[in-house]
């Protein structure tokens, strides 16, 4: 279980930016939990916050109970590897292969050789892509690209993965394929997924449950059910697509 409690980060510029304001919530082990907002509203700054790839400047996340948000060096490392980032961009490593970009984070990790030759061709076939391990990303589509980063993004058995707009960039048959795989993902090894987006679609097709984010704060949060149904809060009704154009 994650649990955020009131999670601030204001970001030291010419000016100070309040990118969160006091985000809680609790994310229970198995959901796939959408977090949904417009432009600047915060998505990422929280989901970089919760990989640990930023600090917050106030609040706690606690997983299984333990303060994440205060680890340093060692603890933090380790950490890390519980928790799986995929990104718009993919972030592959361009000069190496499929299979190597795989290999990447269990070469970091310390595995040996068979075992990695092991995890990988596992993992290739998870995604759909045993036989693309010897291309380079350059020769691959973008959903091709982001099965392998979600393919790498579980090498090293997280609890959580975190997906930062995983689809924005692709068509919208690629993006079911997708967000199957993520789903197919969920249920098959039990990871939690947090799915960051600005289309209702992506919620509608897989998130069992939902927080709405403007301006640094959740305006709402529930079931997926729930709010499509019924969204009380502006920033929803206008994500949703009700009681006002984006
Ligand atoms: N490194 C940074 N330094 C200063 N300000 C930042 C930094 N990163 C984000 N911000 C600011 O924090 C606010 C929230 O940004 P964030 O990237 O979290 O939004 P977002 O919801 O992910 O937006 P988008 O949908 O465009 O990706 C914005 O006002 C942004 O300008
Ligand atoms: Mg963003």
């Amino acid at each position: 279980m994650i649990q955020i409690e009131n999670l601030k980060k204001t970001y030291q510029t010419s000016t100070a930016v309040e990118a969160l304001r006091g985000i809680s919530v609790q994310i229970e082990d198995g959901d796939i939990f959408g977090i949904i907002g417009l432009s600047g509203a915060g998505k990422s700054t929280l989901l970089r916050c919760i990989a640990l790839l930023e600090t917050p400047t106030e609040g706690r996340i606690l997983i299984d109970g333990k303060d994440i948000s205060s680890l340093r060096g060692r603890e933090l490392t380790q950490h890390r590897k519980q928790i799986g980032v995929i990104f718009q961009g993919y972030h592959l490593l361009m000069q190496r292969t499929v299979f190597a970009n795989v290999a990447f984070p269990l070469e970091i990790a310390g595995a040996g050789k068979a075992e990695i030759q092991q995890r990988v061709t596992e993992l290739l076939e998870l995604v759909d892509l045993a036989d693309k391990a010897d291309s380079y990303p350059s020769q691959l589509s973008g959903g091709q690209r982001q099965r392998v980063a979600i393919a790498r993004a579980l090498a090293n058995n997280p609890q959580v993965l975190l997906c930062d707009e995983p689809t924005s960039a692709l068509d919208s048959f690629t993006t079911k394929s997708i967000l199957d795989l993520l789903q197919d993902i969920n249920r098959k090894l039990g990871v939690t997924i947090i799915i960051i987006t600005h289309e209702i679609g992506v919620v509608k097709q897989i998130c069992n449950r939902v927080a709405v984010i403007e301006a640094g704060l959740f305006a709402e949060q529930g079931t997926a059910a729930d709010i499509l149904a019924a969204p009380q809060s502006i920033a929803a009704k206008q994500l949703i697509g009700i009681g006002g154009a984006l």
